[in-house]
């Protein structure tokens, strides 16, 4: 496999740690888990890669194929243009993203689960015309790249998992052109009248549906993290203000599903 490490030393491979103690959050009757350390998502991310993209489309019932199709209709790529999938997983968006920017054009996919980025390169080398899409293994909190280097990016499910949400945006904003827009979709809570009633179906059907079909799948742990995940998640209005303190000329917030999803479009 030829994945490029872009100027930084392959990570050490961590062994999976024992979980953190759990913690009372002022006001809440019940302990919330801690959030887990950059190498414990990296590990888990890295054991899921073989059943993530089954899991993937039964947890979304296939919709995330429509979504993440929009999101890269929002970037608004143009032939021959550089575009970024950041935390890329298995390369949903970043093969997308090629087919906008074609043959002349490159795409970057990064993430930092090599796993994941192993499947993501198997499917770039079915596919036919093949995709001009570069592997990278890197952090997105701090990445190899030069200042306003890309044309667009996506960022799917990711941002939830990155560990410093701040900081990621801001390394988007630092590698993105004067202009260019970035799309980040992502699980969330909803914001509505029904809020609390959606919110408790989204937590009855993760525990309920999700989790079973993980549990015989072997890897009930690593998808026990996605409920807590978006409990922790800024909701969209925080995620705009978040945008716009990172630099971002634009941002602006779209509820997808009722709100239980979200696309925060982004312009430089
Ligand atoms: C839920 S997956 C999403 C994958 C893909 N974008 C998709 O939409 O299917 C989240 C990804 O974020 C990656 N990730 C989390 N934190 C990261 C970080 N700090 N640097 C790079 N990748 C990270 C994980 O390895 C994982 O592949």
């Amino acid at each position: 496999m030829s994945l490029s490490h872009p100027g930084s030393p392959e990570p050490e491979r961590l062994e999976p740690k024992s979980p953190e103690p759990e913690r009372l959050k002022p006001g809440l009757l019940f302990p919330q888990p801690a959030p887990p350390r950059p190498e414990q998502v990296q590990a888990l991310f890295n054991r899921i890669a073989p059943v993530y993209d089954q899991l993937n489309d039964q947890l979304s019932f296939g919709l995330h194929r429509v979504w993440k199709r929009m999101a890269v209709s929002w970037v608004g790529l143009q032939p021959g243009q550089v575009a970024l999938d950041l935390c890329c997983g298995t390369g949903d968006l970043a093969l997308l993203l090629a087919q906008q920017v074609g043959a002349q054009g490159q795409v970057y996919g990064l993430d930092f689960a090599w796993e994941l980025l192993a499947v993501a390169e198997q499917r770039a080398e079915r596919d036919r015309p093949r995709p001009a899409i570069l592997w990278q293994q890197g952090d997105a909190l701090n990445l190899a790249f030069e200042d306003q280097f890309f044309d667009g990016a996506t960022l799917g499910y990711g941002l939830r998992n990155v560990g410093d949400i701040p900081r990621c945006l801001a390394e988007l904003y630092r590698v993105l052109k004067p202009g260019a827009r970035a799309t980040i979709l992502d699980m969330n809570r909803p914001i509505s009248d029904f809020s609390g009633v959606l919110r408790q179906f989204q937590s009855w059907y993760l525990d309920n549906l999700v989790l079973p079909n993980a549990t015989r799948l072997g890897v009930r742990e690593e998808y026990a993290y996605i409920n807590p995940s978006i409990e922790r998640f800024p909701l969209g209005p925080e995620q705009v203000k978040l945008a716009q303190a990172a630099g971002f000329r634009q941002a602006t917030y779209y509820p997808l599903a009722l709100g239980l999803m979200g696309a925060l479009v982004l312009e430089r």
